[in-house]
């Protein structure tokens, strides 16, 4: 299978980059440079030069306060640009993976979310994955839209895959403990990635592991696992530190069902947790 990657540099890009070249998969994966989704011509003729299989698009302007301050960059990389990429996938006929996140949601329905919930974000990354979210599924019949949240498991400068490093640094760290959601390990998202495409599932469906936490009760069990005694743990409320920063939903869990009718069962996430760390 030939399979083409946008944002093949950065953290789940990558990691899927690699996981499909070890499965002896032909991986196509430019770097910004070397194709940056917001020249149009450059991304068709590119896409049907190589002419994949399959299209995995994880290139995005993901930073959500940077698209907050920089409005205009984060509709023309996260939405134009996906127009771009789907445009190029309509040309070839190919299969297009778009990923979303759980920040489409506003977080006041108290219990998980499902696909089928209606989407009302609260800040503009969250408001420009939606309307990416539309434009492939208006576009496109041959889609599959993943919405995952705080993935860690992977490189990259991200929070999640950061924090036990922090903790070895630092004697005293501050965590949000009222933005709840599920954390998301980067290998059980590529395996669920592999049997969707398997079974040739089309539509959107969530992934993350199961279970939820904030970030406090995170850094807790990476606390307990690396048995980081010494560090200093203080839980705070979003908003004590919010000035400033984009607006984010307070309980953004996703529900699993859909995936687990598929076969796709996922492991909590304190169990993939303690696999990561293990590593
Ligand atoms: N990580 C999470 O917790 C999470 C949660 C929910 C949803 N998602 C979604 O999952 C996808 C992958 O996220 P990620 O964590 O891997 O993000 P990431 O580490 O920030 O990587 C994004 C990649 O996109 C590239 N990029 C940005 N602008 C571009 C442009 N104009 N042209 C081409 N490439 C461009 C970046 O390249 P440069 O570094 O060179 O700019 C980077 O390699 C995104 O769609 C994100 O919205 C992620």
């Amino acid at each position: 299978m030939k399979i083409f990657i946008t944002g093949g540099k950065g953290m789940v890009g990558s990691f899927l980059t690699d996981a499909f070249m070890e499965r002896g998969e032909t991986v196509y994966s430019p770097s910004r440079q070397e194709m940056d989704i917001t020249d149009r011509k450059k991304v068709v003729d590119t896409i049907r030069k190589i002419n994949p299989d399959i299209l995995i698009h994880c290139a995005a302007l993901t930073h959500v306060d940077e698209c907050e301050i920089d409005k205009k960059r984060a509709y023309l990389v996260n939405v134009i640009g996906t127009q771009h990429i789907i445009e190029g996938c309509a040309s070839v006929n190919c299969k297009m993976v778009y990923f979303s996140t759980d920040f489409i949601f506003d977080g006041k329905k108290g219990v998980p979310y499902s696909e089928t919930d209606i989407p009302n974000p609260l800040n503009v990354y969250g408001h420009t994955k939606l309307l990416g979210e539309y434009c492939v599924s208006h576009f496109l019949h041959n889609f599959l839209i993943l919405r995952v949240s705080k993935v860690f498991g992977a490189k990259g400068r991200n929070f999640a895959s950061l924090l036990p490093v922090l903790m070895l640094k630092e004697k005293k760290l501050f965590l949000t403990n009222n933005l709840i959601n599920s954390p998301t390990y980067i290998v059980d998202l590529a395996n669920a990635l592999i049997l969707l495409v398997k079974k040739d599932f089309l539509g959107i469906a969530n992934i993350c592991n199961k279970g939820e936490c904030s970030w406090y009760k995170y850094a807790l069990k990476v606390k307990e696992i690396l048995g980081r005694e010494d560090t200093e743990l203080i839980p705070i409320e979003f908003e004590r530190f919010s000035k400033g920063k984009a607006e984010r939903p307070r309980y953004s869990v996703l529900d699993t069902t859909l995936l687990e009718s598929i076969g796709c069962s996922m492991p909590e996430w304190e169990t993939s947790l303690k696999m990561y760390l293990a590593e």
